[in-house]
């Protein structure tokens, strides 16, 4: 399950939001707090940019990187160049262009970006059809057009005309185009809802005063009318089919196994990534103090996904690897036994732990790491794998142990 991603430029764009969301945690990135929580029941990520566009659009990257992002929505006021807009009226993005971006002189158009065809950013029609719906609803008075960003707070006649005449742009703000041409670059759908607080001629810093927060919140009313009707999943590419990237091996080590080979999926850049968005996707939200692994490859997608989750890796290792105090577990093999071990100071009492490795057999591996992990008063939230093969009885044996099992995929067979 993705996060929508909600960006306002300034406190009072976002403060509504935050005063509603529940169960918020904190992330400080880049310099940036980014708020998580549930806003309508739906997974979201909120944070304040700051003004302008280098602000906005590092702001973006981030949290494009760090939290699973299904689309991303602009929110906040603007000022209106459009002479039907008002105080309070809603811009609905369809376009928006940096009109401050200037590469005239290397033969390119005013907005272009240079050495590229990149200039108009368009918002995720599906987006702009969910707002335009939704602010008929609420009776708002709404346009979709095009909205402008630039690093200047725009607040005379002259400029004013000039932007509407170069761009046909509707409204003007400093952040807005930036974020979509982030948006555009990674991938990922937006839409920009603004609220118009002034009309960017010379009473602009007046009104923009006057109106900033009443705006804001006309602007995040509708917001949250959309983030109603999305889901964590909506526009997001569908998901990349992990399993064929699965190699078996017929007959090893030994005759009659048939060895599924996690080596493929990680050398595929777009697979090893699919899997560990979709286990970040899942435990962005559990409060997981650490990510435990299970020598070897459970090291492999545990570092990852921990790295990902922004929280540190347990290494469980095979006797005798470990350098300082260790507790350990014996585990049956196929032929006797063997013992793991973790430091004894891994982990703090009451810590949630997530126990990772790359498949589920028998099972065995697994109980002796979540009781390596209990006997040092760590909560074993789930135990994952990316792979699970049920008929070897791993997962039923976990279950009936009471802990969580989560896998990503399941084969038939041993
Ligand atoms: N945001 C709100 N009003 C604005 C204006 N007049 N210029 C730039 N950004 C704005």
């Amino acid at each position: 399950m993705a996060r929508i991603g909600i960006i306002g430029a300034l406190d009072d764009e976002i403060a509504i939001y935050l005063a509603k969301m529940k169960t918020a945690s904190r992330f400080k990135v880049a310099g940036f707090d980014f708020h998580t929580g549930k806003l309508e029941g739906k997974s979201v990520v909120i944070a304040k940019c700051g003004v302008g566009k280098v602000n906005a659009s590092s702001c973006a990257q981030a949290m494009i990187d760090g939290f699973s992002v299904s689309c991303v929505i602009v929110t906040g006021v603007a000022g209106a160049l459009h002479p039907l807009l008002d105080t309070n009226h809603i811009v609905i993005s369809q376009t928006s262009i940096q009109h401050d971006l200037d590469g005239q002189g290397l033969g390119f158009d005013r907005g272009q970006v240079p050495f590229s065809d990149k200039k108009v950013f368009r918002a995720s029609e599906h987006l702009v059809k969910i707002a335009s719906s939704k602010a008929r609803q609420m009776g708002l008075k709404s346009m979709e057009g095009t909205v402008l960003s630039g690093d200047q707070f725009i607040s005379d006649a002259e400029t004013r005309k000039r932007l509407r005449a170069d761009f046909g742009g509707d409204c003007v703000d400093m952040e807005s185009a930036a974020v979509a041409h982030i948006c555009d670059a990674n991938g990922i759908p937006h839409i920009i809802i603004r609220s118009i607080s002034d009309k960017a001629d010379a009473s602009a810093l007046e009104d923009f005063n006057a109106s900033c927060k009443i705006a804001a919140a006309n602007s995040a009313k509708l917001v949250e009318l959309i983030v109603c009707d999305l889901d964590g999943h909506d526009a997001k590419p569908a998901p990349h089919n992990l399993k064929s990237a699965i190699r078996t091996v017929p007959h090893w080590p030994k005759q009659g196994v048939m060895f599924r080979d996690v080596t493929i999926l990680l050398k595929d850049k777009r697979s090893f990534k699919c899997a560990i968005d979709l286990l970040a996707d899942r435990y962005m939200d559990y409060q997981l103090d650490s990510v435990a692994g299970i020598e070897a490859r459970g090291f492999i997608f545990g570092a990852a996904l921990a790295h990902r989750l922004g929280i540190g890796f347990i290494p469980i290792r095979k006797a005798g690897k470990l350098p300082s105090n260790t507790i350990s577990e014996e585990y049956s093999l196929e032929y006797g036994k063997e013992k793991m071990e973790i430091h004894s100071d891994a982990l703090s009492k009451g810590d949630n732990i997530l126990l990772v490795d790359d498949l589920l057999a028998t099972g065995g591996t697994a109980l002796g790491a979540c009781r390596l992990i209990s006997r040092l008063g760590g909560n074993v939230v789930e135990c994952c794998f990316v792979i699970c093969l049920p008929e070897l009885g791993g997962k039923k044996k976990l279950q009936e142990a009471k802990y969580d099992v989560f896998y990503l995929m399941e084969f038939e067979g041993e």
